[in-house]
């Protein structure tokens, strides 16, 4: 079954697809299948009306391969408002009140807004994140997107040269400390042993070559600290020029899926007075980086 998309941005015709005309929640097989190829091009697709319960995203979501489980769920204080399949990301608690500004949660969560790929602290990372518009704030909470194909093409040969077979390590400890957080508890502090990642990694269907980055990169296999920082610090930098971003606003209904293996991605700021209630489902890649 064909998709309708067009280029969200036309100045990029190949990052971010708009889709059209489509109800997920009765996609077939053939659905799956055309939304692969069409992510193989573009890698974030942007679809509109899509009234998911939290069994349907599931549902659909688990079409795609083994869903990751939420890690704010390792925390022993934490309660699920829902399906730890479901990652929680809202400033409300499990009785529906917005968290305050010194809930732990809240503050863990606050590195959603640095650059990252969902789970690249995991040995097997996330491919796709499905991302679910329940409640939006009346102004704020974009996510914006980051095309690291296009940032790995567009670096110098002497660059390209410099970075192939390099191995950087992912934790989740890395993204928390650039903000001050260290709150973890000792279930967390196992899972965030750091996970080495290639810098570069061939696209399997579309074979293109990409950057993997993000805030969860702390460190450079065979560097100093400061020289693997540096060079992660400069590759981001690079790699979130405008030119590599596409900003998303938020509709109640919007579900985006994104490619955590070619794309960084990162939320921002919206009144923590208003409620905003996003589901996220993450499915497992198939294959280590
Ligand atoms: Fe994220």
């Amino acid at each position: 079954m064909p998709l309708h998309v067009n280029p969200a941005d036309p100045s990029r015709p190949d990052f971010v697809g708009d889709v059209a005309d489509i109800d997920l929640r009765n996609a077939d097989d053939s659905v799956r299948r055309a939304i692969e190829m069409a992510m193989d091009r573009f890698a974030v697709l942007i679809f509109h009306g899509q009234l998911f319960t939290d069994d349907e995203q599931i549902e659909f979501s688990s079409r795609f391969g083994s869903l990751g489980i939420s890690t704010i769920s390792l925390h022993p204080d934490h309660r699920q408002r829902f399906d730890s399949r479901l990652t929680d990301v809202s400033n409300i608690d499990i009785d529906n009140k917005i968290v305050p500004p010194t809930d732990r949660r809240w503050n863990g969560s606050m590195a959603n807004r640095l650059w990252h790929a969902d789970a690249s602290f995991k040995t097997l990372p996330a491919s796709y994140s499905m991302l679910s518009a329940r409640v939006v704030p009346s102004w704020g909470g974009e996510t914006e997107f980051s095309d690291l194909r296009a940032a790995y093409d567009a670096l110098s040969p002497r660059m390209k040269t410099k970075l192939e077979g390099l191995v950087a390590l992912h934790s989740m400890a890395f993204s928390r400390a650039k903000l001050g957080f260290s709150d973890f508890s000792p279930n967390e502090t196992k899972t965030h042993a750091p996970v080495p990642q290639p810098l570069v990694r061939t696209l399997p269907r579309s074979g293109r070559k990409t950057l993997y980055l993000g805030s969860h990169a702390g460190e450079i296999v065979g560097m100093t600290v400061p020289e693997g920082r540096m060079l992660l610090h400069d590759l981001t930098e690079q790699a979130t020029q405008r030119e590599f971003v596409y900003r998303h606003t938020w509709k109640v209904g919007d579900f985006v899926i994104w490619d955590n293996r070619c794309t960084m991605h990162r939320g921002r700021e919206f009144d923590m007075s208003e409620v905003r209630d996003m589901r996220r489902t993450t499915v497992n890649d198939s294959v280590p980086a």
